[in-house]
């Protein structure tokens, strides 16, 4: 296969062990996969703590009953229109709505949108996924 290199690295057998555990359970066809996809979480892991352009997404869940609610997260999305991509809204039952937002820009960007929105009372759940725009992970 071109640009590949074989590496062979030392690790000792407790470790050794563990790491076949994670392959098995994560269900890898094999240790190399596994382990090109933990250098790619540590790489997007520096990308966000080097504020580097990201990609993530924040899922909100509330209750649209709660007073000014849904006007307060459009304000807070519409001054964030730079970073914000996409937004889909899912009425989950008759009271609770889930929001999910597409984000792409400077990390600490994200993380302040990510946190104007889940600290509007009302908001019973917010989580912000943290992925990357793909570059430097090939
Ligand atoms: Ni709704």
């Amino acid at each position: 296969m071109p640009g590949v290199v074989r590496l062979s690295f030392s690790i000792e057998n407790p470790l050794m062990e563990r790491l076949e555990q994670l392959v098995r359970e994560g269900a890898y066809a094999n240790r190399s996969e596994f382990i090109r996809d933990m250098i790619r979480e540590r790489l997007v892991a520096k990308q966000w703590e080097h504020n580097e352009e990201v990609v993530g997404t924040i899922t909100l869940v509330y209750n649209h009953h709660a007073r000014g609610l849904t006007d307060k997260l459009t304000h807070t999305q519409h001054h964030h229109h730079k970073v914000v991509l996409a937004s889909t809204h899912i009425h989950l039952d008759e009271n609770l709505c889930a929001e999910i937002v597409v984000v792409k820009g400077r990390a600490n960007q994200i993380q302040r949108l990510a946190g104007e929105l889940k600290q509007q009372k009302g908001v019973l759940h917010a989580t912000l996924s943290v992925s990357s725009t793909g570059k430097q992970l090939a």
